[in-house]
C-alpha cells in the first residue's frame, strides 16, 4: 500500500520520511487490514527496548473482519467522542501494561513507558505499510476489564484505531478541519536542555549568546 501522503509533517529538521507521514486519522477506509500486515506491525512492537527486557505490552485485538464481538467490545469502552470516528476504523486495539517484574514481582514503574514505546514503533511499521493508527485516551479502562477478564496486575493503557486512512471529505466539518489541520511541534529550545534546566533568563539550545 503507497504511503499516505495527507498531511504531512514539516519540521525544522530533515527526519526519517516515514515520521513525517504517520498521523492520527479519524477518516478511515472502509477495507481490511491484511492477516500478514497485522502481524507485521505487532512484531514492529516487539521490536522495541523495556526495562529489564520485559516486554510487558499485550495487545487486545478486535478486528471487525475476524473477531466482531471484541471488536464491538472495544468500541463499546470509548467515550463517545471517540467512538463517533472511530467505529470507521477496522480494528481497534487495547494496549495493556504488565505492572510486575516477571523476575521479582516488584512493582514496574516503566511498564507504560515501554507499552508507549512498544506503540510508537508499531505505529511508524503501520506508516510504513500505509496503515495509521490513532490513539486514544478516551476510553474506560474499567469497561475494558470487565469486558475482557484483564487480571488484576495489568493495566489497559490505551485504545488506538488501525486501518487505512480514508478521504477526510467524507468527515463531518469540525473533523475534518482538525485532520486538516496545520500540524505544530514545538521547536527544540522548549524541550532539549542541554548542559543544565533552563534559568527564565537562560541561554536556550539553539539560541546564540546575545
Ligand atoms: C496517549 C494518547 C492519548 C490520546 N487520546 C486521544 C483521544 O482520546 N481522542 C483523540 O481524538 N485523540 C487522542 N490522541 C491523539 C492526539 O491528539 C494526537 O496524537 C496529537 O494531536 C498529535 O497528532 P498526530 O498524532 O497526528 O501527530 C491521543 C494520543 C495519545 C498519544
Amino acid at each position: 500500500m503507497a504511503a499516505d501522503t495527507t498531511n504531512v509533517l514539516t519540521l525544522e529538521h530533515e527526519i526519517l520520511p516515514v515520521l513525517t507521514q504517520r498521523r492520527s486519522p479519524r477518516a478511515y477506509a472502509d477495507q481490511p487490514v491484511p492477516a500478514e500486515a497485522l502481524q507485521q506491525v505487532f512484531a514492529a512492537a516487539s521490536s522495541a527496548s523495556s526495562c529489564f527486557g520485559e516486554q510487558p505490552w499485550r495487545f487486545l485485538v478486535g478486528n471487525r473482519a475476524t473477531s466482531a464481538e471484541a471488536y464491538d467490545k472495544i468500541l463499546a469502552s470509548l467515550a463517545e467522542f471517540n467512538q463517533a470516528w472511530a467505529k470507521a476504523a477496522p480494528v481497534l486495539v487495547v494496549s495493556v501494561a504488565k505492572t510486575t517484574f516477571s523476575h521479582d514481582g516488584n512493582a514496574n514503574a516503566w511498564a507504560t513507558h515501554d507499552v508507549g514505546q512498544a506503540v510508537a514503533t508499531l505505529a511508524v511499521q503501520g506508516a510504513e505499510l500505509g496503515l495509521q493508527i490513532h490513539q486514544m485516551a478516551g476510553f474506560s479502562a474499567d469497561k475494558v476489564r470487565a469486558a475482557f477478564g484483564v487480571p488484576e496486575d495489568y493495566a489497559p493503557v490505551a485504545v488506538f484505531t488501525l486501518g487505512y486512512p480514508g478521504d477526510p471529505a467524507g468527515l463531518p466539518d469540525a473533523l475534518r478541519e482538525r485532520e486538516m489541520a496545520p500540524r505544530v511541534r514545538k521547536p527544540l529550545a522548549e524541550f532539549v536542555f542541554e548542559g543544565g534546566w533552563p534559568q527564565p533568563e537562560g541561554e536556550r539550545y539553539d539560541q546564540a549568546p546575545v
